[in-house]
């Protein structure tokens, strides 16, 4: 199933060179952090409406390289919004944890370390160890049936020391991997549930209302990216059992693709700077916060959430009921 934003990936036009368009040329610059996973993008202004051009500039870097650092920006909760649009419709937010009062406003998930008042989380809060998830590797919403594309997470207030995001390349890992382990994993499914990343900091005090509102889904381990036709694992710590495999050897097999994912050369680590936007593809990266003494320093970042177009398993084709 194709997505109704997935075009052709686009090759991008020489600068300056006779191939440039008649109209506008395009004004973004796109600087490599890595040869194929983490770029830069430069000399835009996501506060105002985008020419068409660094739009569609702007979507082919992010399926080439699948992450994209937007430096010195300055947005309004509504503007962030705005420029999540134009990837597809938000996803609405878990409201585990806040209890209905939400200090940002509800599109955004609120990945801070502050309570409604703006105050530091209470240390002993369930809050405080519900996002102690987000230190776990694992992909934005892939325990919903429709998970995310792509998340676009921007930085109002930094801690000066630690709190980085690391990101692992799923599709680099899973070019890595030999010939057999990739023919033993395809169309495979997990089962993927916000509870089982919960259950791995040894949190599994939900009440039964919270568990029915998102109950286990099945996840393809192994896609395809339509836009570059790319392969890439699809693994989190949102997985769980896999099916048709007895419990014990699925988990197992989940944490080694993890870890082989995970291993330095798939990684980058980013240091965030006030007013850095930060946007990945939540389809073939893995993703984690790295530790920061959240009781001494303020961090606040605001995250839009872009919902993919179907479950894994029905992109590729899987019955998986
Ligand atoms: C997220 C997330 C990690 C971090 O926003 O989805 O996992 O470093 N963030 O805040
Ligand atoms: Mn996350």
């Amino acid at each position: 199933m194709l997505c109704a934003f997935a075009g052709a990936p686009r090759l991008f036009r020489a600068r300056g060179g006779p191939t440039l368009p008649e109209r506008a040329a395009m004004s973004i610059t796109i600087a490599p952090i890595t040869p194929d996973f983490v770029a830069e993008i430069g000399d835009v202004d996501l506060a105002q409406p985008l020419a068409p051009e660094d739009l569609e500039a702007i979507k082919a870097a992010f399926w080439k390289y699948a992450v994209l650092i937007f430096p010195e920006q300055t947005l309004t909760q509504e503007q962030h919004l705005d420029f999540a649009r134009q990837f597809g419709p938000l996803e609405a937010g878990t409201g585990i944890g806040r209890g209905g009062k939400t200090r940002i406003r509800a599109e955004l998930a609120d990945v801070s370390n502050l309570n409604y008042e703006g105050d530091f989380v209470d240390p002993q809060s369930r809050l405080r160890w519900y996002q102690l998830g987000n230190r776990l590797w694992h992909t934005d919403a892939s325990f919903r049936r429709v998970p995310a594309l792509c998340s676009l997470l921007y930085a109002h207030v930094v801690a000066p020391v630690g709190g980085n995001t690391e990101f692992a390349d799923q599709r680099a890992a899973y070019d890595a991997l030999p010939a057999q382990t990739r023919r033993r994993i395809e169309r495979l499914v997990a089962e993927h549930s916000i509870f089982n990343s919960r259950a791995r900091i040894g949190m599994t005090d939900f009440e039964p209302a919270e568990r029915d509102k998102l109950p286990p889904v099945p996840q393809a381990l192994v896609r395809t990216i339509p836009e570059t036709g790319r392969k890439t694992l699809y693994v989190a710590s949102h997985a769980g059992r896999i099916f048709g495999m007895p419990e014990a050897e699925g988990r197992a097999l989940i944490d080694q693709l993890i870890a082989h994912t995970t291993q330095r050369q798939f990684v980058y680590t980013h240091r965030w700077r006030v007013h850095d936007l930060v946007m990945w593809d939540n389809r073939c990266t893995m993703h984690r916060g790295t530790d920061y003494d959240d009781t001494r320093w303020k961090r606040d970042m605001h995250r839009a959430t872009v919902a993919d177009c179907a479950n894994s398993c029905e992109q590729e084709g899987i019955d998986a009921a």
